[in-house]
């Protein structure tokens, strides 16, 4: 497009969101949107996320300002909405949660990815795409692949996100639908409950889940925020003040329903991913309705899937570039290991949330300390 072009768009859009958002309010977001279509070069998608995301903070702005409200990490505040803290003015927030409880409608078909925040969301995300999308791509180019130029965010994208998009995420050709999301089972649409969809939640032990958003938080920072010291996070983490937790009530939620629904929910967890991925990849293929065959086996197909999108693979093609809404594509790929909490947690801290951990999880089969 010519800057000529570019520049028409840009206006019109701008256009749109002025007259479309109650500018009047004088909300300091908006005007951050206005002014990154100005900065940034989005394509005309964005723009068009970017204004139904105005509308989405300015519809919900009045419901939430009564909620028990703490200091976000990455975001100003978080909200306690429906016993979960939740960022706000995010594409993933209280907002956008609230909006896809009223809207979203889920099909038998769909398959949800659910995870909190650095559990290791990216890598489900490359791993599902690829494994049941692998038929579309078997016969083209390795480069033809979206994973070997693209932020699996982009490939498979937040349920939250879908009520920002102006057609829904539904072609024929493409079912399944995937979806990710970080909401807690409790506060799913109630279509996604009632549905025969498949959800496969993926948790992480807390200590490297707090290890992780400590340094994810930072990066986001930046230069413009006071950085966190790891005394605070740590102090939030453990009176449940993350985004989308108590880390602890999300994982027991998608946790007791896997035990008693095992056909709905598949409970996997990062470490056990890490340790033998093959064979959690396989368990995790037949669990979605796309168990590789004898024929794949021998030709090596999950070996293949696993090692393209390895640690090392995806953080190389994704050493550049951000996402639409800003986030370096490098932030969501810093050591990928289990159990680098030791370099940092004191003693002390390690015993205190490993003490959190076994009171929360009481009565559970579920053991998540170190
Ligand atoms: P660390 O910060 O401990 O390195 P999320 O995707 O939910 O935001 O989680 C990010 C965490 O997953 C980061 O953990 C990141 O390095 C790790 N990760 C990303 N891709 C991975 C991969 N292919 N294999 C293992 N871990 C990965």
């Amino acid at each position: 497009m010519d800057q000529f072009s570019s520049l028409i768009q840009k206006l019109f859009f701008l256009y749109i969101c002025v007259v479309s958002v109650d500018a009047k309010n004088n909300n300091p977001f908006i005007k951050k949107i206005l002014l990154m279509s100005f900065v940034t070069t989005p394509g005309l998608e964005d723009y068009q996320e970017e204004a139904n995301l105005a509308l989405i903070f300015d519809k919900y702005k009045d419901k939430f300002t009564t909620f028990p409200k703490e200091k976000g990490w990455m975001t100003e505040e978080l909200y306690k909405y429906q016993g979960f803290w939740h960022q706000s003015k995010n594409v993933v927030s209280v907002e956008t949660v609230m909006a896809t409880q009223d809207t979203f409608q889920a099909f038998p078909t769909d398959i949800y990815l659910a995870t909190l925040p650095k559990s290791g969301t990216t890598w489900l995300k490359a791993l599902v795409f690829a494994t049941v999308n692998r038929n579309m791509y078997k016969n083209k180019p390795l480069s033809a692949h979206p994973l070997q130029t693209s932020n699996p965010h982009n490939c498979l994208p937040f349920v939250e996100c879908e009520v920002l998009k102006t057609s829904p995420t539904y072609v024929d050709a493409y079912l399944p639908r995937l979806f990710a999301t970080h909401m807690p089972y409790t506060s799913l649409p109630q279509s996604i409950l009632d549905s025969r969809c498949r959800i496969v939640y993926m948790c992480r032990k807390p200590k490297d889940v707090l290890f992780s958003l400590f340094h994810f938080a930072n990066k986001l920072r930046g230069k413009s925020h006071i950085v966190m010291t790891f005394e605070e996070a740590f102090e939030m983490f453990t009176k449940g003040v993350i985004p989308n937790g108590p880390y602890w009530d999300h994982v027991k939620g998608y946790y007791k329903i896997s035990l008693e629904q095992p056909t709905k929910i598949m409970f996997l967890t990062y470490e056990d991913m890490k340790m033998d991925t093959p064979k959690y990849l396989r368990r995790l293929a037949k669990f979605l309705g796309y168990p590789f065959t004898e024929e794949e086996e021998a030709k090596g197909m999950v070996e293949d899937i696993v090692s393209l999108r390895s640690f090392d693979n995806l953080s190389e093609v994704n050493k550049h570039g951000s996402l639409s809404i800003g986030i370096p594509n490098y932030a969501f790929f810093r050591e990928g290991k289990v159990g680098d909490w030791r370099k940092h947690l004191t003693t002390e801290m390690s015993e205190m949330l490993d003490q959190i951990t076994k009171e929360k999880f009481d009565g559970l089969d579920l053991v998540l300390t170190d």
